[in-house]
């Protein structure tokens, strides 16, 4: 994978070192509408804090796996652990070497194609298991954790599926199959947490940013060209119009209804057994 677009155009836009959704511990405080960018990276701080209190006391080498732009990597690290980090990325890997010059060492392949040296007392995935198949990914899991050691994940895993091929259902892992996979790979559950509805003001926020700026300046610009280049823009329509109501179509994603319906945002960790 060279870069993935989506992920540079957030953190360049963001500005912050973190890829996920971050954690809110009280959310039924939160007004989504009033949130600042600011809110939201003090939300991605907390979420690493409060994930990290996860790990076990006889960790001390870890295993970054889609490791973003960081973020993660330096709260371990100041935390004492020795990182290494992971992701198909170019763009990641071009910010890792100059974010550490050379202090955490950075392996540019897919999990799921990673040929480890060495093992890890604990792989570390957050939001990326949603992106690594699952059954390569447990396979690759178990080869990189030394024996004892662990797999902590943070993601969000699909509960429900009613076969409408709504794009919650394509965008995560089946969490049942997930989870017997990983047993027949070895590994044992033990911990879990559902972050949910602490991590749900975030899409909040997204969606009520969309409402008020992109959707009003979308349609604005739409009604001027079709006022002032009707011509090109009846082109325009024919050309894109297809790709464009898809791409609206997957706006449901920022639907914390929606991603509750079909998916719980999970912890877990894991330990290899056998
Ligand atoms: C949503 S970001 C999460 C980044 C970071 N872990 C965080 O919590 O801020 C997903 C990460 O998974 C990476 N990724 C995508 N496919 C992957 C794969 N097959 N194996 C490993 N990482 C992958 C992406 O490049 C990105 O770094």
């Amino acid at each position: 994978m060279p870069i993935d677009h989506v992920l540079k155009l957030y953190s360049e836009s963001v500005r912050s070192p973190y890829l996920h959704y971050g954690f809110w511990d009280d959310p039924k405080s939160v007004t989504a509408e009033n949130l600042s960018l600011y809110d939201i990276v003090a939300a991605q701080d907390r979420y690493i804090e409060h994930l990290a209190s996860f790990i076990p006391e006889d960790v001390k080498t870890i295993l970054d796996v889609g490791a973003g732009i960081g973020g993660n990597s330096s709260y371990l690290l100041n935390k004492g652990y020795k990182v290494e980090a992971l992701s198909p990325d170019e763009y990641q890997e071009q910010v890792f070497a100059e974010k550490y010059n050379g202090e955490v060492k950075f392996h540019r392949a897919k999990f799921e194609d990673f040929d480890s040296e060495k093992q890890y007392d604990l792989v570390l995935e957050s939001e990326s298991a949603c992106y690594i198949q699952i059954q390569p990914g447990w396979k690759t899991a178990r080869k990189t954790i030394c024996d004892g050691g662990y797999l902590l994940v943070s993601d969000y895993f699909l509960h429900h599926n009613d076969g409408s091929g709504d794009w919650h259902i394509k965008a995560s892992h089946n969490e049942k199959m997930y989870m017997e996979i990983g047993e027949e790979y070895g590994f044992k559950l033990l911990k879990e947490y559902d972050q949910t509805e602490n991590t749900m003001p975030t899409l909040d926020s997204a969606k009520a940013f969309m409402e008020r700026y992109i959707y009003p300046t979308v349609e604005f610009s739409s009604n001027y060209m079709d006022k002032n280049y009707s011509f090109i823009m009846k082109i325009l329509k024919k050309a894109f119009g297809k790709r464009v109501n898809e791409k609206m179509k997957q706006l449901s994603l920022l639907d914390s209804n929606e991603f509750r319906k079909y998916k719980r945002y999970m912890i877990f960790l894991f330990q290899k057994v056998s």
